[in-house]
């Protein structure tokens, strides 16, 4: 039998410069996260309301040694315990994503270690056997800041979208939403905690429930929602407490709502054992409940993995090469950095970008 082997995970393709260390034993269902560092960049681009990709890729640039010692370090591990090198390759901003790469081809290098370029999306798609014995195939929900899409999850690099948001992602509205009700930054928490309101009151729309299929779209729900408020505000001045907290509750509802949706839709289309989730937005306790009912209605477990493996990590990155070592190749030097890589070769392209970067 294969001998474990330890995988650095290297990811820079957004705004969080993240290193792991994963060890995967052979005939095991799951991996043992050794050390996860995860630094993020938000103090770096809150002044420009938006991850400024230029100012992205320099700190990455900076960071990614450091971070990779602080995770040598946390694991208790050297450079030469490892045994392989793995690295976001795309999609995402260009420029992180290029520094990730040459960063990992000067470690494989120096190392004379086999070179694993992944794909950022199949490193959320395949979060939930980082964690749980999932087989395949199961559905996944990638719902996040940067991503929103249903994809059916085949194998280690078999993958279906079945579909995904025409416009925003549905993190991205989160947080549009709280910069027009002068929320903090990042936008899903503050408007979580604020939407005590009643979520009824605006009438709110369920963007696309009238088009068939599993296709979402949060552009004209968040336009909506600035309506409301210019409305409010030109009737009374500014808006109150009570407005903020009904605006928050109703936007989230009408998400959640959305969202519990296309998800029984894409379940119908594909009916798996297991319904998992990925992404920032899994964090959000209205949308979980929501997800979770709509597995169980349909017969499938639920399965959310632990918020810092939803969000941007190495982890997923090194677990993902992780899965590909048993049948496929190494990818060597000649690797590039891709800032658009659709998982779904065959899908039709999204219309959507999202404000973290390039979209598959
Ligand atoms: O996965 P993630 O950390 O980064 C990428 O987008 O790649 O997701 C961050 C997104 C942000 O848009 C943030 O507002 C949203 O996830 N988010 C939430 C919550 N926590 C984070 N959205 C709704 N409710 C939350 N509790
Ligand atoms: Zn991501």
């Amino acid at each position: 039998m294969a001998p474990d082997r330890i995988i650095l995970g290297i990811e820079s393709s957004c705004d969080d410069t993240a290193v792991a260390l994963v060890r995967a034993r052979p005939g095991e269902p799951v991996g043992e996260i050794l050390a996860s560092e995860v630094t993020g960049q938000d103090a770096l681009h809150r002044l420009y309301g938006g991850v400024v990709p230029e100012i992205a890729a320099r700190a990455h640039a900076e960071r990614l040694d450091a971070v990779t010692a602080q995770a040598l370090d946390r694991a208790g591990l050297s450079l030469a315990e490892v045994d392989a090198v793995a690295v976001t390759a795309g999609p995402g901003l260009i420029g992180g994503v290029l520094a990730g790469v040459m960063f990992a081809k000067g470690l494989a290098a120096a190392r004379g270690l086999p070179l694993w370029g992944v794909n950022h999306l199949a490193g959320h798609a395949l979060t939930p056997r980082l964690t749980d014995p999932v087989a395949f195939p199961y559905l996944l929900l990638l719902v996040s800041g940067g991503h929103c899409q249903f994809l059916a999850v085949e194998g280690p690099e078999s993958f279906r979208r079945l579909g995904g948001t025409i416009d925003d992602a549905a993190g991205e509205a989160f947080d549009k939403v709280a910069k027009l009700l002068g929320l903090a930054q990042p936008g899903g928490p503050a408007v979580e905690v604020a939407a005590t309101g009643d979520p009824a009151r605006f009438g709110f729309p369920r963007p696309l429930l009238d088009r068939d299929g599993c296709d979402l779209s949060f552009s004209g729900l968040k336009t909506a929602v600035r309506r409301a408020r210019d409305k409010l505000i030109a009737a009374q001045g500014g808006l109150s407490r009570v407005d903020i907290a009904d605006l928050c509750a109703g936007f989230q509802a009408a998400v959640a709502e959305t969202l519990a949706e296309k998800t029984r839709r894409a379940l119908a289309a594909f009916p798996t054992a297991t319904l998992a989730v990925a992404g920032g937005v899994a964090a959000n306790r209205a949308i979980r409940d929501a997800l979770a009912s709509v597995a169980t209605e349909g017969g499938a477990a639920f399965l959310a993995p632990p918020l810092r493996l939803c969000t941007d990590n190495g982890a997923m990155i090194a677990w993902a090469a992780a899965e590909r070592m048993a049948t496929g190749t190494p990818d060597g030097f000649a690797l590039e950095a891709r800032p658009r890589w659709p998982l779904d070769a065959t899908a039709a392209p999204l219309l959507g970008a999202g404000r973290k970067g390039a979209k598959a």
